[in-house]
């Protein structure tokens, strides 16, 4: 059995739950100062004050008074270096997989053009569907992969990861094997997703229901019996996919038995926050332009309400109300949107900072959205998202004292060292002998 001890932590601070926390309860982080994490085969079986902790686990053991231990249990020891600790960061909506880039259309959009009038002449989502159809296998796994690795190295120990670059049922099979290949070779664990709806394939310009039709004949039926393959989103958008073809693509898959995810209300209230909610979905993801009523109906669901500031950012568009949702009651998550082109950054710091100082949440409520919220949006809240006994020991030692450094500090990475699964996978990591 692999045992391993965290000691000389200046302080756990860890949102506490199963399920996702809705409205005030987001405030609540548990606080534990002079703490340790005890962790047997990647699982955490005790914490507490580093005293107590270390009482019940080794009581043969000597304690020094410098920290120490001394005697005959072998448990490896990494040492905290009295600074905080706190859960691995979910990024529970990302379209991490793609091959080429967009910096022009950034540009003109910097230049006043539009996402959607980009979109409409031809660039966005279709430019990247065209270098992914064209890429192998071997090119996006290596792209997948050091992608993976810059997430890592900010603390990310679980990421959720769509398909919808190539819209063909080819394509889209390669990135979902790349992404179950990635899964298995890397540190990071993938969530994945098919989002065959991201945009009307080329095959069925101007005939979107025909797609639709496509895609609950010839692709679900495949894609069901594949068990790593656990939602299916649709973008659910004006000039995307209206609320019907939605609703008839996500009641399939959900007969199918996949969990279900939307891109709802991202750029116009069309009733995107509303069919979430109905249709029971895990999360309803962007959301800068819910309505009231929508807002209302997420509070009174099971419905994770993701937000993805980094693309308000990168779009220079208003921020989603998050201070809304929450007093409203609702489930905050917040997420990267990493794809190339409304938002190619995975900054976890960008968004956090972007949450506190542009949305008004408290650091509290931040680093909930990104850690068990972000777990409940992707169904894993039992097993990732808080430091608890019987969780995964997925973890991050911040290189200060306080976790309110994460704001603080801003935009910059305040991770020193990635724990997953009980291991070092990133960073300094203070091993002791
Ligand atoms: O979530 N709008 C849909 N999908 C992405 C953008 C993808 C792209 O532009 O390549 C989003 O913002
Ligand atoms: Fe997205």
């Amino acid at each position: 059995m692999n045992k391993t001890i965290i000691k000389n932590i200046s302080q756990i601070a860890t949102p506490e739950g199963k399920t996702a926390l809705h409205g005030s309860e987001m405030n609540k982080i548990k606080i534990i100062e002079h703490a340790a994490i005890y962790i047997e085969d990647g699982i955490i079986k005790d914490l507490g004050t580093e005293g107590e902790v270390l009482q019940r686990v080794c009581p043969n053991n000597r304690h020094t008074k410098d920290g120490n231990t001394e005697g005959t249990d072998e448990i490896r020891t990494i040492d905290a270096g009295r600074k905080c600790v706190i859960p691995g960061f979910v990024d529970s909506h990302t379209h991490f997989i793609f091959a080429g880039y967009r910096p022009d259309e950034f540009v003109r959009r910097l230049q006043g053009t539009s996402y959607m009038e980009i979109m409409n002449m031809g660039g966005g989502i279709s430019s990247t569907v065209k270098a992914t159809r064209n890429a192998d296998k071997e090119h996006l796994y290596d792209l997948g992969k050091s992608r993976i690795q810059d997430m890592l190295s900010q603390g990310i120990t679980t990421i959720e990861g769509k398909s919808g670059y190539g819209l063909d049922f080819d394509t889209e099979n390669r990135m979902l094997e790349v992404m179950e290949d990635l899964n298995r070779d890397t540190k990071i664990d993938i969530s994945i997703t098919y989002l065959g709806a991201h945009a009307v394939a080329e095959e069925y310009k101007g005939d979107a229901d025909s797609y639709i039709d496509f895609m609950i004949a010839e692709v679900l039926p495949v894609l069901k019996d594949n068990k790593a393959i656990e939602f299916v989103d649709a973008f659910c958008e004006d000039g995307g996919f209206d609320l019907d073809q939605t609703k008839r693509l996500l009641e399939a898959a959900g007969k199918m038995g996949f969990h279900l995810k939307m891109h709802a209300d991202e750029i116009v209230p069309i009733g995107g926050a509303e069919l979430a909610a109905n249709l029971g979905c895990t999360s309803a993801d962007h959301l800068l332009a819910a309505s009231d009523t929508g807002i209302e109906m997420l509070s009174k669901s099971d419905t994770v309400a993701t937000l993805l500031p980094c693309t308000a950012f990168c779009l220079g568009k208003p921020y989603a109300n998050a201070r809304k949702m929450i007093d409203a009651g609702c489930a905050v998550a917040l997420a990267s949107d990493f794809n190339p082109g409304s938002c190619f950054t995975q900054s976890i710091p960008l968004f956090a900072a972007l949450g506190a100082i542009q949305m008004k949440m408290t650091p509290q409520e931040v680093l909930c959205a990104l850690t068990l919220n972000g777990a409940a949006a992707i169904n894993r809240a039992d097993r990732i998202g808080s430091i608890e006994i019987g969780k995964k020991a997925d973890l991050n030692i911040l290189k200060y004292e306080d976790y309110r450094f994460l704001i603080y500090n801003t935009a910059a990475n305040t991770v020193d060292t990635v724990i997953k699964n009980g291991d070092i996978v990133a960073g300094e990591g203070r091993e002791m002998e």
